[in-house]
């Protein structure tokens, strides 16, 4: 049994990269482990957000996770801004975490790119309150997608350099991702990650396309130049991805499914894998509308994870401000 933490940040489109590098992974988990996932309303804003929007998108986040088959008797399911405690332990390690270190973060590199002096400090120290996060549950286990492998390692470090000044206080956790589908690419450019931040809608599919989106989508992805179907994720990364995908929605090998097409151009190839994906996505869908039918139900459960979540969190945090020395 061990102690399983991960989250989302509800802006807008959740793409099948999300639930396959860290919504999937937990549902097994979640029977015979002490699991949390959340919504990080507070990441979402290091970036202009809607108020309407973010509201509706929480929801919606909510819904999804519930969609997919998270039990929130068995996973703690909550809002980050409702336990306070993380923007508390975020500041305190603010105070442990380096410059430089921030300064490296790749993810910071590529969205404050073109920004100039006018990014934010929430944007830079994004990764000081996912450490926080994490470090609030006393975490062993970290799944998420290979994008934030170096947001975890940085979690480590913090908790280590924290340690080693106080004495074990935190857990060091360990990140997890997935042998395959921990980096789905995005379709009309399989160089770059598949994101919901990218500028074509074509990129990703969204956990809410329609099916004649997934189809126009698969349609249009981009393939190598060459038309024969096989897994070469380094020579051939187009269609290593569409392979991945294939596999991930029909839960057969890659190996299975490049025998099936075996002979056989991109034409049945693609036609074949947008319908798979509508196969896997249709009960998904129906059941977050379902779940998003009743609003009130939504905000009970989030209440009741952010009340499970904060007594957990109010330990681990009376433990820290006595570690450094805050009069309780
Ligand atoms: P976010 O919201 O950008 O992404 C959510 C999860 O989806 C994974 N992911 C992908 N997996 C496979 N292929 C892709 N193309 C792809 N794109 C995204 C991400 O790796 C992530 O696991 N900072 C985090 C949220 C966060 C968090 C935490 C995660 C905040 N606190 C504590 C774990 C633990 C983020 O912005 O994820």
């Amino acid at each position: 049994m061990s102690r399983v933490l991960t989250a989302l940040q509800p802006s807008g489109v959740l793409h099948i990269g999300n639930y396959f590098g860290a919504i999937e992974p937990l549902l097994d988990l979640q029977e015979h482990n002490e699991n949390h996932l959340f919504i990080v309303d507070y990441h979402a804003i290091t970036v202009p957000q809607d108020p309407a929007a973010l509201r509706k998108n929480i929801l919606y986040a909510t819904a999804v996770y519930l969609a997919a088959g998270i039990d929130p008797n068995k996973t703690i399911l909550f809002q980050q801004s409702r336990v306070p405690q993380h923007t508390e332990l975020g500041w305190i390690l603010n105070c442990f975490t380096y410059m430089g270190e921030l300064e490296r973060m790749t993810q910071f590199k590529d969205k404050s790119r073109g920004k100039g002096e006018s990014v934010s400090i929430g944007l830079f120290d994004y990764p000081v309150l996912m450490a926080a996060d994490i470090l609030l549950y006393d975490t062993q286990v970290v799944p998420v997608g290979e994008d934030q492998v170096q947001h975890v390692e940085l979690a480590r470090d913090i908790a280590k350099r924290f340690n080693n000044r106080f004495g074990e206080v935190f857990t060091i956790p360990e990140v997890r991702i997935r042998q395959s589908g921990a980096r789905l690419m995005g379709l009309d450019d399989p160089t770059k990650k598949m994101s919901k931040s990218a500028e074509s809608p074509r990129s990703y599919i969204s956990l809410q396309d329609s099916p004649e989106e997934v189809e126009k989508k698969i349609k249009t992805a981009v393939t190598d130049s060459e038309s024969t179907i096989v897994y070469d994720p380094e020579h051939r990364p187009a269609i290593a991805n569409l392979l991945t995908i294939y596999s991930l929605v029909s839960k057969k090998t890659t190996e299975e499914i490049v025998m099936n097409y075996e002979g056989k151009g991109y034409g049945p190839f693609k036609t074949d894998l947008a319908a798979a994906i509508n196969t896997w996505l249709q009960p998904i869908q129906e059941k977050t509308l379902m779940y998003l039918k009743d609003e009130d139900q939504l905000r009970r459960i989030l209440d009741m994870g952010a009340q499970k979540a904060k007594e957990k969190a109010e330990k681990t945090m009376q433990r820290v401000r006595q570690t450094i020395g805050i009069i309780l």
